[in-house]
């Protein structure tokens, strides 16, 4: 199975994407943990992007796709991808049918996670993850079991992203708005676009997903 999580900033792609790898082995690829990491690592590509990242711009379709194919390429043929913050435009969205037809993938749900836009900078602004093994948290919505103790490797040490700020977040909603809400149409026509209520707390949005995984 190969699903899409669509979304803005906040709308909860990685939260949920995390769930469906622990219920069911499949492999999360969001370019933004790409990028990130690549930043991180001080690669060529992650000196190019960390500038563009940090006003809230898309980096170019050519490095985001080149990283999905080789992120395909290391995971095991069995083994579902969900798509998390990939396609974003309309180049990647035409990229990606060639990357996963060359591997002989199909694409089974486009997962529109609909939200209201004024909760998303609440909700991005308090967002923190495990610096050891990357579990997402929120300073109100989700909080580990024990202050400051990972739930899921006890690790005590937390980050917070540098584009995870007031001004930057709007710019990552122009961009959605832009350039990634028009690809929706590509993938309403070929019927496999599922709308879920985003608003949600963050276990019925899971429910509802699991539901259309099921149908
Ligand atoms: P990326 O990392 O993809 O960021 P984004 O799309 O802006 O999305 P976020 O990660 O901010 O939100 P999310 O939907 O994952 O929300 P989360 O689950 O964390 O991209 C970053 C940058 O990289 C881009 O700006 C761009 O520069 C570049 N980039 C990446 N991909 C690219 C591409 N394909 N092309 C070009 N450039 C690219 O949830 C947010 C918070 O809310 C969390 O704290 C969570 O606990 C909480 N929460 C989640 N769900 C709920 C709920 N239902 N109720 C209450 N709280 C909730
Ligand atoms: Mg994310
Ligand atoms: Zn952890």
């Amino acid at each position: 199975m190969n699903i899409i999580l669509l979304g803005p900033p906040g709308a909860g792609k990685g939260t949920q994407a995390q769930r469906l790898v622990e219920a069911h082995g499949m492999r999360q690829l969001s370019t933004g943990d790409m990028l990130r990491a690549a930043v991180k690592a001080g690669t060529p590509v992650g000196l190019q992007a960390k500038a563009v990242m940090e006003r809230g711009e898309l980096v170019s379709d050519e490095i985001v796709s080149a990283l999905i194919g080789e992120e395909l390429d290391a995971m095991g043929p069995g083994t579902g991808a969900i798509f998390d913050g990939y396609p974003r435009t309309a180049a990647q969205a035409a990229s990606l049918d060639a990357i996963l037809g060359a591997r002989g993938r199909t694409l089974d749900h486009v997962i529109e996670l609909d939200v209201d836009e004024d909760a998303l900078v609440e909700r991005i602004c308090g967002r923190y993850t495990c610096a050891n093994c990357g579990k997402g948290y929120h300073d109100k919505f989700e909080q580990p079991r024990i202050p400051g103790v990972c739930d899921k490797c006890g690790s005590t040490e937390f980050k917070r992203r540098p584009d995870d700020n007031e001004e930057t977040v709007r710019t990552r909603m122009a961009e959605y708005r832009a350039k990634t809400a028009p690809i929706l149409p590509i993938y309403e026509e070929r019927g496999i676009v599922s709308r879920v209520n985003g608003m949600a707390d963050i276990d019925h949005v899971t429910a509802a997903i699991e539901k259309i995984l099921k149908d």
